[in-house]
């Protein structure tokens, strides 16, 4: 599968129409000082009115899969009870044109953007009753579309939902509290992720089922046993701690002895349910985490280290290899039937030259290593099935709001005219060679 991804927030826009009620994002970006460049996701690229546009363009860029997510308000506004036909209208047609275009629906039913009302209640992911909430959710979008897709994957990321979005403040819903927040908000994050896919099985038969993580290849700064000590710190807080909840008997025992007083309740039949078999991990990798110890995220005292090298708009350190290694790292310690690179691509200034082109060089040198490395992996054995660039095409990129583009589609936010890069060419390059 190759395919290219997407999230609702950040392409959709039309936020107020056909019944959506507001999420976290649209209160977070409408916060003076939250978002860099001052914008939201009001309009974003408009896709919610350009939706065939877009399915136009990814035949035309040759992909055949497409990752997308759901707006959870948009299905229910407040979060739960009545269901807003016209949002679910929207993902069918969706959905509807793809399969027609040969694309493979891979969706996402949530990607950071939580009804606000269930922010409201009890401060959102920190109410054990969430769970419930998305388990509902969740019934109402399979029920409609879990005759046609066949590829889920339940939440986004928990890890930068729980700490950016309670702890660092840096994501919505922006919330400055301590460590038990964010590790009482994983894990009912990860909780309704159990729920959500005992929910998928019965409404979306023989489809294959999936969480996504960010997870990148930790490698300590030097020998020095502070930076070793670190690393594996960092390793057990960022990666370990979803992987174990997933794979292996529960939060890793270390971790658990470390956050003391901070970790999270855990009930009988709680791990089983996190435990709850998938079919599939997803893996989002931009970059490598090299760290030393420090002083960020008490008690993991870690900092991140910036090695020479190159880097993209968002500060990240190109390094391909990086995405070879925490694929074979997670086949060699898990038990992972196939994966999916589900996320992987850079940020770079794109300009238009006159000849009307966007000459995205580095950024196509950027997929082409990635892709490379991810096929060495796969050649050694990762059961590795698929992979999206993110993204389909510029959009609301959270805190950075559009000062930032990841597109392999350039987006002019003024006429919202869309223009293929020279990494959407390359992409379909590989498509061909793919299908093959
Ligand atoms: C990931 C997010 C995605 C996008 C990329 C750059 O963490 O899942 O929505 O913002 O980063």
């Amino acid at each position: 599968m190759l395919g290219t991804a997407s999230a609702s927030y950040q392409i959709e826009g039309a936020v107020a129409e056909d019944g959506r009620g507001p999420s976290i994002w649209d209160t977070f970006s409408h916060t003076p000082g939250k978002i860099e460049d001052g914008t939201n996701g009001d309009k974003a690229c408009d896709h919610y009115y350009r939706w065939w546009e877009d399915v136009e363009l990814m035949k035309k860029l040759g992909v055949n899969a497409y990752r997308f997510s759901i707006s959870w308000s948009r299905i229910l506004p407040k979060g739960r009870g009545k269901i807003n036909n016209k949002g679910l209208q929207f993902y069918s047609n969706l959905v509807d044109a793809l399969l027609e275009a040969g694309i493979t629906p891979f969706a996402t039913l949530y990607h950071f953007d939580l009804p606000q009302a269930l922010q409201d209640e009890g401060g959102g992911w920190l109410r054990r009753g969430i769970v419930d909430d998305f388990e509902a959710y969740t019934d109402a979008v399979s029920v409609e579309l879990g005759d046609r897709v066949k590829h889920w994957t339940t939440i986004n990321e928990p890890w930068e939902l729980a700490w950016q979005g309670y702890v660092t403040g840096e994501d919505a819903p922006g919330l400055r509290l301590g460590n038990d927040a964010a590790l009482k908000a994983s894990h009912n994050i990860m909780l309704a992720h159990g729920a959500a896919v005992r929910t998928l099985r019965d409404n979306s038969q023989g489809a294959e089922l999936g969480i996504v993580l960010h997870l990148n290849m930790v490698e300590p700064a030097s020998d020095h046993p502070e930076a070793l000590a670190a690393a594996h710190r960092w390793e057990l807080c960022q990666n370990r701690w979803y992987m174990d909840a997933l794979y292996r008997e529960g939060y890793p025992s270390e971790m658990v002895k470390l956050f003391g007083r901070d970790a999270p309740e855990v009930i009988p039949g709680d791990m089983e349910q996190i435990h709850e078999q998938i079919d599939f991990l997803g893996v989002n990798n931009y970059r490598r985490s090299v760290v030393a110890a420090g002083n960020d995220l008490p008690p993991v005292n870690m900092r991140r280290v910036s090695p020479p090298g190159e880097y993209t708009e968002m500060g990240w350190e190109v390094h391909p290899e990086g995405l070879y290694k925490i694929l074979k790292w997670v086949h060699a310690n898990y038990p992972v039937p196939r994966v999916y690179v589900t996320e992987n691509g850079a940020s770079f200034i794109d300009a238009m030259t006159p000849d009307g082109k966007i000459h995205d060089v580095r950024r196509v040198a950027y997929l082409r290593d990635h892709i490379e490395n991810a096929h060495r992996a796969m050649r050694e054995g990762v059961p590795l099935k698929g992979y999206f660039a993110w993204s389909t095409m510029d959009n609301f990129e959270w805190a950075y709001g559009f000062s930032r583009r990841f597109g392999v589609v350039y987006i002019d936010f003024e006429t919202q005219r869309r223009t293929i890069k020279d990494s959407g060419r390359f992409l379909s390059k590989v498509a061909k060679t793919i299908r093959r």
